[in-house]
């Protein structure tokens, strides 16, 4: 039986993400995988891979647009199963960050076989700016945002890259 071939591919401002993505490389040594920064993928290349892994950190409430930039010189020859994961500084994510790449996938009858998310603080904007924000937030708001500043200080910690690692073995064996 031939082995999987597999492409984990991110982009990452700060560093979160890609933390995420070794991870997820590092879990799936049964496995021929190929970790690569949106930048330097080969479009031509995705359809070559069984699974190819999407990431990026969050930002404005989307994912980095070099993802979709790939993706769209990649149609139409598309993977048939994709792997979404994020990182993000919200407590919870409660945006849909990839909806316009899913938009292109499902045109295209490929499959979103699986999606991890976590936390991560976030480093690429100044903490008097960030602290800024907070204070123009309507008050209901204010308080809930000022606790999950200070509860995503060191995130992605061990425990989500254990998880992370976890997610990517179990659901490619599973598959
Ligand atoms: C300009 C900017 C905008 C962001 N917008 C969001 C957002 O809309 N929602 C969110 O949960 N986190 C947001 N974040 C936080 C990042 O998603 C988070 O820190 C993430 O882990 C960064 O990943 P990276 O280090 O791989 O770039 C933003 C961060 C930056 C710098």
């Amino acid at each position: 039986m031939s082995i999987l071939k597999i492409l984990i591919t991110f982009f990452s401002n700060t560093g979160n993400t890609e933390k995420v993505a070794k991870s997820m490389k590092d879990g799936l040594t049964d496995y021929d995988v190929d970790l690569i920064h949106v930048n330097d993928v080969d479009p031509t290349t995705l359809s070559s891979y069984e699974i190819v892994f999407l990431g990026s950190g969050v930002y404005a409430s989307r994912i980095d647009k070099s993802i979709l930039t790939m993706i769209k010189k990649a149609i139409p020859e598309l993977p048939a199963k994709f792997v979404y994961f994020c990182t993000h500084a919200s407590l919870k994510l409660y945006q849909e960050p990839f909806k316009r790449i899913t938009d292109i996938i499902k045109k295209h009858n490929c499959e979103i076989v699986g999606e991890f998310d976590c936390v991560g603080e976030n480093l690429g904007i100044p903490l008097d700016t960030q602290l800024a924000m907070l204070e123009r937030l309507p008050e209901d708001q204010r308080e809930k945002a000022k606790k999950d500043r200070v509860q995503n200080k060191g995130r992605p910690d061990e425990m989500d890259i254990e998880n992370a690692k976890n997610f990517a073995i179990s659901l490619v064996k599973n598959l």
